[in-house]
């Protein structure tokens, strides 16, 4: 049966867990002085921080899931073969299923399907439209001699708001980037499901199918984003009318109907580690074939253990299961609420993925060179023990001059990895982000003392640029006596 959360007498929606723990980590929460040491040792990047000193991870939701007994137990019965693996069979089958493509190539996560995409069809000079980049993608249509140009709606960026579907594209801005280029300079359009970097938001049925008939009025191909689809499917059956009563195979399977190519991280959809190409185009399956054991393996593997391909086979069957599929965005939908009606700036609606922390809004006293999504997530860390991601002005590099490209949206992203976190655990957060809110003016800016050129914030090294960490740490010893 379709139901949402669960309705309390006090009226109050608990997004229960509709499984139970049976496989747990120990986790360690540091005192907050060490973690004022852990995080000045990790150059004020929590990439760079060690697992050991982390309470909560929440820096992706990227092959961080909690994996099914089921998954488990089909991970003991993989067929090791270089080429011809059973365990491959089964995937494909599994992929046809969810997707209804007939076509499947393997490769080792996401990126790497990514790579091969960008090779087969980007030339030198092309435009990509897309309703947002990922980080990742960005960098593959780049280094194919390719330019993202997005073509969302002029409100999607808007952190407060109330439209369902931020995700969408906006058709008269693709067709006016059709008119100005020409379609020989689009080799496709990508739209991304669950759009990451907006804060994982959806776009609906409806839009993708007036970016079909432009598509198919200029004869271009689409290219669908799937690794956030799950989400993006929750949220068509929870706000797009027409779908109300569909399963949540029957939108799966419309939204893959109207692309040309899916691909996919398997370590968010599929909660295992791999990724991969489908479509039923024969002539594209050809083009992009060649390149797989070139850059990933064989095409019975494409640099994915055979055991994780078994878990993502049914990992992706347990993501038609409507209890598998809504209960990341309801806990998240939780989690955002709460800090929404508590005055903390988040951004709204909540979507898939996580919660987004506003730094604008957090921090307003910071400038964005002083980089308020990275000192925020720094400060998180410091009063909570949890890891987040920048995903601002640091996850954005320079441009070619050298200047900084302050972020359209300055978030720090706390992500929830599938059936991984307990609600006690949710709630203990939120009461240190609500703390951290009421002395944000503690918290100062960062800067780069060591900076790579591609994808910096991955390994780039920051430092406060007072001693802020230390008088932070010092007003929550104050207020929080001995506790952690
Ligand atoms: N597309 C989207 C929408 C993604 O979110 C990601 C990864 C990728 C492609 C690349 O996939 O990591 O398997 O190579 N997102 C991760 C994240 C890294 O943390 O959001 P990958």
């Amino acid at each position: 049966m379709f139901h949402d959360a669960i309705r309390l007498t006090s009226g109050e929606n608990l997004p229960i867990e509709m499984h139970k723990v049976r496989i747990v980590q120990k986790l360690n929460l540091l005192p907050v002085e060490e973690r004022v040491t852990a995080m000045a040792n990790a150059g004020f990047n929590t990439f760079l921080l060690q697992n050991r000193d982390i309470y909560m991870d929440m820096l992706t939701d990227s092959g961080t899931n909690a994996m099914s007994d089921q998954q488990l137990a089909a991970m003991m019965v993989a067929d090791d073969a270089y080429a011809g693996s059973e365990s491959f069979y089964r995937l494909e089958k599994a992929v046809g299923e969810i997707f209804n493509t007939q076509y499947f190539l393997p490769a080792h996560q996401g990126r790497a399907a990514e790579h091969i995409i960008s090779q087969v069809f980007i030339k030198q000079g092309d435009i990509v439209p897309m309703n947002f980049h990922f980080t990742t993608t960005k960098a593959h249509v780049e280094y194919a001699g390719g330019e993202v140009v997005e073509v969302f709606a002029d409100d999607a960026l808007e952190v407060k708001s109330g439209k369902p579907f931020k995700g969408n594209i906006d058709i008269d801005k693709l067709k006016a980037l059709i008119r100005r280029h020409g379609k020989e300079k689009i080799p496709y359009i990508r739209l991304e499901a669950g759009t990451n970097l907006i804060g994982g938001q959806p776009f609906s049925i409806e839009n993708m199918r007036e970016v079909r008939k432009v598509a198919d009025e200029h004869g271009i191909i689409i290219v669908l984003d799937a690794s956030l689809m799950g989400e993006n499917v929750y949220f068509i059956k929870m706000r797009e009318p027409e779908f109300r009563n569909a399963s949540v195979k029957e939108i799966f399977h419309t939204m893959c109907g109207l692309a040309d190519i899916v691909y996919c991280s398997f370590r968010k959809l599929g909660c295992a580690r791999g990724g991969g190409i489908s479509t039923n185009n024969s002539e594209l399956y050809r083009k992009m074939r060649d390149l797989v054991p070139l850059f990933e393996g064989f095409l019975t593997y494409g640099g994915t253990s055979v055991r994780e391909i078994e878990a993502i086979a049914v990992g992706l069957r347990e993501a038609l299961d409507w209890d598998v599929i809504k209960h990341s965005p309801e806990f998240i939908r939780y989690f955002v609420d709460s800090l929404n009606a508590q005055g903390v700036p988040v951004l709204t609606p909540a979507g898939g993925l996580g919660c987004h922390l506003d730094a604008n809004g957090f921090l307003p006293h910071l400038k964005h060179s002083d980089y308020p999504a990275g000192a925020l997530g720094a400060a998180v860390y410091i009063v909570a023990g949890a890891r987040g991601m920048e995903r601002g002005t640091i996850s954005t590099d320079r441009d070619a001059a050298g200047n900084d490209v302050p972020a359209d949206v300055e978030l720090l992203r706390l992500a929830l990895p599938r059936r991984v976190f307990t609600l006690s655990q949710i709630k203990y957060l939120e009461d240190r982000l609500k703390w951290l809110y009421e002395n944000r003016n503690l918290v100062g800016g960062l800067r780069f003392v060591e900076e790579p050129k591609i994808l910096r914030f991955f390994l780039g090294r920051l430092e406060a640029t007072s001693d802020w960490p230390q008088k932070l740490a010092a007003k929550f010893r104050a207020d929080f006596g001995d506790s952690l």
